[in-house]
C-alpha cells in the first residue's frame, strides 16, 4: 500500500460540533440551498447569503477538531518515504483539518476563512464578516468580497490534481460524506475502475455504500484513529 486518498465529508466534523447537511435537523433543514447556497441566491439577495455563512465562519472558530481529525494528521505526518504519497480531500469548509495538524490537505468546496475578491480575484485570509462590505485588503476595493465558498453550479476547486492523485492511488477512503453531491461522490467509482481498492467509514451507509470494496460504519472519531492504528502497525 503506496498512495492513499482520503475523502472527508461533513460526518468528520460532527462530533465537533458542526451541523451536517443532510442528517435530520441538519443545514439543508434549516436553510433551502436555492437560498444561501447558490450565484443565483448571492446576485438576488446578497444580505441573506452574507449573513449565512457570516454566521457559519463565526460558529467553526468556536469549535475544536476531534479524535478523527488528529488521526488523520498523525497518518499525514506519518505517511512518507519509500514512494508512499497521502493526498487528504475534504468537502469540509471549516479548518478542522489543518488545526489538527494535517498538511497534505484540498479544500475542494472552499472555506470560511479565505475571502474571494470579485475586483482582483484575491482570496485574502478572512475571519470576521463579510455583511458589512469591507474592503478587501489586497485591492481595497469595497463591497466585492464573496465568501470563497463553491456554491451549487459551481466547479469545485482542483480537480486535476485530485483525479491525478485518484488515477495513481492504491487505496481511496471515505470518512463522513453521504455521498449526495457530485463529483465528489463519483470519486469511489473512479477509484474502482483504477483498481483502487476502496474503504467507507460512515456513521451509516452512504448512497454509494455498495460501490465500496468494504465498508465500516460507526462515529468517526471511533473508526478513524482504530483504522489509522490498523494502517500503520501493518506497514511497520
Ligand atoms: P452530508 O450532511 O450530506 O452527510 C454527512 C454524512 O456523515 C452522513 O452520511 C452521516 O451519516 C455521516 N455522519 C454523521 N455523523 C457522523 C459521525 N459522527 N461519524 C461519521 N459519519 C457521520 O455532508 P457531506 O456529504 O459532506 O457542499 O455533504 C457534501 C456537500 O453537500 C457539502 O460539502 C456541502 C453540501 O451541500 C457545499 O456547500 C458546496
Amino acid at each position: 500500500m503506496k498512495n492513499i486518498v482520503i475523502l472527508t465529508g461533513a460526518g468528520i466534523s460532527a462530533e465537533s460540533g458542526i451541523d451536517t447537511f443532510r442528517d435530520s435537523g441538519g443545514l439543508w433543514e434549516q436553510h433551502r440551498v436555492e437560498d444561501v447556497a447558490t450565484p443565483e441566491a448571492f446576485a438576488r439577495d446578497p444580505d441573506l447569503v452574507l449573513r449565512f455563512y457570516d454566521m457559519r465562519r463565526a460558529a467553526i472558530q468556536t469549535k475544536e477538531p476531534n479524535a478523527a481529525h488528529h488521526a488523520l494528521a498523525r497518518l499525514d505526518r506519518a505517511w512518507h518515504g519509500g514512494g508512499r504519497d497521502l493526498t487528504i480531500v475534504t468537502q469540509n469548509v471549516d479548518d478542522l483539518h489543518e488545526r489538527a495538524g494535517a498538511e497534505r490537505l484540498i479544500h475542494m468546496h472552499g472555506t470560511h476563512l479565505t475571502a474571494w475578491c470579485l475586483a482582483c480575484d484575491g482570496k485574502p485570509a478572512w475571519r470576521g464578516a463579510l455583511l458589512d462590505r469591507p474592503a478587501c485588503p489586497e485591492c481595497g476595493v469595497s463591497g466585492r468580497l464573496r465568501p470563497d465558498i463553491v456554491w451549487f453550479g459551481e466547479m469545485p476547486y482542483d480537480m486535476d490534481r485530485i483525479y491525478h492523485a485518484l488515477n495513481r492511488a492504491d487505496l481511496f477512503v471515505s470518512i463522513g460524506t453521504s455521498g449526495a453531491v457530485y463529483p465528489a461522490a463519483g470519486f469511489v467509482r473512479e477509484a474502482r475502475m483504477n483498481g483502487v481498492r476502496t474503504l467507507e467509514l460512515n456513521l451509516e451507509p452512504s448512497q454509494g455504500s455498495r460501490w465500496f470494496d468494504e465498508a465500516r460504519h460507526g462515529p468517526a472519531s471511533e473508526l478513524v484513529p482504530a483504522w489509522v492504528d490498523e494502517l500503520l502497525n501493518a506497514e511497520i
